[in-house]
């Protein structure tokens, strides 16, 4: 899935979270993730329970073993993640200081893999569509209000200037509420002058009823791309859950196309590649084992998805 052995004018990054334990331990994963992606995320060898796990005290060896690993196959990271409201460590959640907390992770851990990283998701899952105000009202925004945003955000550009900064969030690929919530967050953000660069879509598809139109999709990339916003699909996976392998080839096939004609879509990427050890789409999976929703099988065979994404590239 290459894109760069496609030969395209504008290739877009087609990449794939990766899981440091498979990759140290399963030759065949290793072999396949080398190979057919331009762009790795770490599924969760960056987020702060794992690289903060004491105040002060910082454990960075599985990211880097998996920033070497891009490096040695040529391939660009993008890093995941430095604000969230989940895989905290317990100090963090419980610290009265909230507001230095945040900072002082995002100087360490984006200061870390500067020069080493292309892109990082600074916020992540930050939109609550039930909410007064649209946003999540989760342990940053209770500590600092709204602004926790854009503090992550011009932290991040500081400590790492090069990379171009995301807000990630899954369920705006359709339309409604959740989206033009997230959409006017990030209207006010650029007009704010706020350094962010880009919008990831998590296009997690658990079941039937997330299968979502790709022309919507489509227009939020275009309405971004008014805004001056990159975007890209961050965490794609299709649970099959009873649909025959064809409509998770469509879905997977449906976005991919949508983001190789957007010229502000700049990267493709797959939550996992292989049902071996599954993703978070999969039914009573949180945290995954071996399921349906990638496009490689159990046995690391591809499937009807790969073949229609190859078909798009
Ligand atoms: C998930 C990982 O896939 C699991 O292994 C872990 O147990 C929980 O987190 N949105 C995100 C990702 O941004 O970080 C989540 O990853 C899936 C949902």
């Amino acid at each position: 899935l290459r894109a760069k052995a496609s030969g395209l004018d504008r290739p877009i990054h087609v990449g794939t979270a990766i899981a440091s334990t498979p990759l140290v331990d399963d030759a065949a994963y290793r072999a396949i993730a080398g190979r057919e992606f331009d762009m790795i995320t770490p599924e969760n060898d960056m987020k702060p329970q794992f690289v903060q796990p004491r105040r002060g005290v910082f454990a960075f060896a599985e990211a880097d073993t998996l920033v070497d690993f891009a490096r040695a196959n040529d391939q660009a990271v993008h890093a995941h993640t430095l604000v969230w409201f989940e895989a905290l460590p317990t100090w963090m959640r419980s610290a009265p200081d909230k507001e230095t907390v945040m900072l002082d992770h995002i100087k360490a851990v984006a200061g870390h893999f500067a020069g080493r990283v292309a892109e990082w998701d600074v916020v992540n899952e930050p939109m609550d569509e039930d909410s007064s105000d649209g946003l999540r009202h989760n342990l940053w925004w209770q500590a600092m209000g709204k602004g926790y945003i854009a503090k992550a955000f011009t932290a991040a550009r500081q400590a790492d200037p090069n990379a171009v900064l995301y807000l990630n969030e899954y369920g705006v690929e359709e339309a409604g509420e959740r989206w033009d919530r997230l959409y006017q967050l990030v209207k006010d953000l650029k007009a704010a002058g706020v350094p962010i660069d880009g919008v990831g879509f998590q296009n997690h598809e658990y079941a039937k009823g997330d299968r979502t139109p790709p022309e919507t999709f489509r227009q939020h990339v275009q309405a971004l791309a008014a805004l001056g916003l990159k975007v890209r699909v961050s965490e794609m996976d299709v649970s099959a859950n009873g649909d025959s392998a064809a409509v998770q080839a469509k879905e997977f096939a449906g976005k991919l196309a949508v983001c190789r004609d957007e010229p502000n879509c700049t990267s493709f990427g797959m939550w996992g590649f292989t049902d071996r050890y599954g993703s978070t789409a999969d039914i009573n999976n949180y945290p995954p084992s071996p399921g349906d929703a990638l496009p490689w099988d159990r046995n690391l065979r591809p499937k009807k998805a790969y073949t229609a994404m190859l078909n798009e590239l």
